[in-house]
């Protein structure tokens, strides 16, 4: 074993934090973890992941589950995508493998939403071979522990990481090996200034020796999110109001109130709402404001209310009473606007 593979596993096994996915080789488990760990925090992911393993205790489980019912499962943990393709990779894999996530390498990668980091966590953790599960807090802790200055987004670089990786890993316990790398990556070698002075690779790290580890990975500049102006309209008729379940790439499947783009006020604006739904409306109001950040957008959104009348079924748009709101699921751009909708229906005195 490399001196660098003792000296973190003898962290690990003293500072390692006690996780629901850890102490189990369950690969179903470990694969709905590592999913819903992407781009996402621990402390957020834990009551999902319960949740989550709670009601699809297995891959039939899961298999057999409504899309609708998976995602109002992910309600709030955002990047919707990871649901829809791990409930499309658990009915591959009751169709095709019995329901038994497979080991191979190859078999594994051509599960739907498997990737190489994915495919790695799964095979170390749950299966014990020696893979690379190369994500954010990995990237961090090789780059500055090799100090590799080039562009970690490149995917020969990327490549450079996971075989710089590999060559520290040990025959045994690869998986332990890993989560050791990620603990240490959200936990020591922090963005921005890591706590070296807490690091079992400080006497390896190049990145501290050369005094570049904060200025570690070089990454490309971001892009700022891009900020799109929207109306939202609580579209009530009765005791229930206007939605949609989505089929944009954006939050597909999830349900939303009508959108127009931009904002509009006055007489401009009730007009785009009754060629957008179809239906006179009368007593329009903004109701309130709202924003939500995406990676790539931002969406500043003003809320109206308008009410209409008649049962007719509104071509492409559903009526939905608050109970349906309630359980349906609704992505976080659109709490405020659900909270209210449901203010609105609840509230007797409207
Ligand atoms: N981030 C991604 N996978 C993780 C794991 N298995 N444990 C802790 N953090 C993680």
């Amino acid at each position: 074993m490399t001196p660098e593979a003792q000296a973190l596993l003898t962290w690990y096994d003293a500072h390692r934090r006690d996780l629901p996915w850890r102490g189990i080789s369950d690969p179903y488990r470990i694969w709905v973890s590592e999913i819903m760990l992407q781009q996402t925090r621990v402390e957020t992911v834990l009551p999902y992941y319960r949740r989550f393993t709670d009601d699809y205790p297995d891959v039939a489980a899961l298999a057999s589950a409504e899309e609708g019912d998976v995602l109002k499962h992910w309600e709030g943990l955002g990047y919707y995508s990871r649901a829809r393709n791990l409930l499309a990779g658990a009915r591959q894999i009751a169709a095709e493998h019995g329901g038994a996530v497979p080991s191979d390498p190859a078999v594994l990668r051509k599960i739907k939403g498997i990737g190489d980091y994915t495919a790695g966590a799964i095979r170390s953790i749950a299966f014990g071979q020696k893979a690379a599960a190369v994500d954010g807090n990995v990237i961090r802790v090789i780059t500055r522990l090799k100090g590799i200055t080039e562009n970690a987004a490149v995917p020969s670089v990327r490549r450079e990481i996971a075989a710089q990786t590999e060559a520290l890993m040990p025959d045994t316990r690869p998986g332990d090996f890993n989560q050791a790398l990620m603990d240490l990556g959200a936990t020591v070698c922090v963005p921005g200034t890591p706590d070296c002075g807490a690091c079992p690779l400080a006497p390896f790290c190049a990145g501290l020796a050369e005094d570049i580890a904060e200025d570690l990975p070089v990454l490309p500049d971001k892009k700022p999110p891009v900020s799109e102006d929207w109306d939202v309209l609580l579209v009530r008729c009765g005791r229930r109001m206007m939605i949609r379940r989505r089929t944009e790439a954006l939050l597909r499947g999830l349900w939303i109130f009508p959108m127009l783009p931009g904002h509009r006020r006055g007489d401009a604006l009730r007009q785009a709402a009754e060629d957008l739904t179809g239906f006179p409306l009368r007593s329009l109001k903004e109701v309130g404001e709202a924003r939500h950040v995406f990676t790539h957008r931002i969406w500043q959104m003003s809320v109206w209310h308008a009410e209409t009348s008649g049962e007719a079924q509104p071509e492409g748009w559903q009526w939905a009473d608050a109970e349906e709101i309630r359980t349906l699921p609704f992505p976080t751009a659109m709490k405020k606007a659900r909270e209210e909708a449901l203010r609105r229906l609840t509230d007797t005195a409207n």
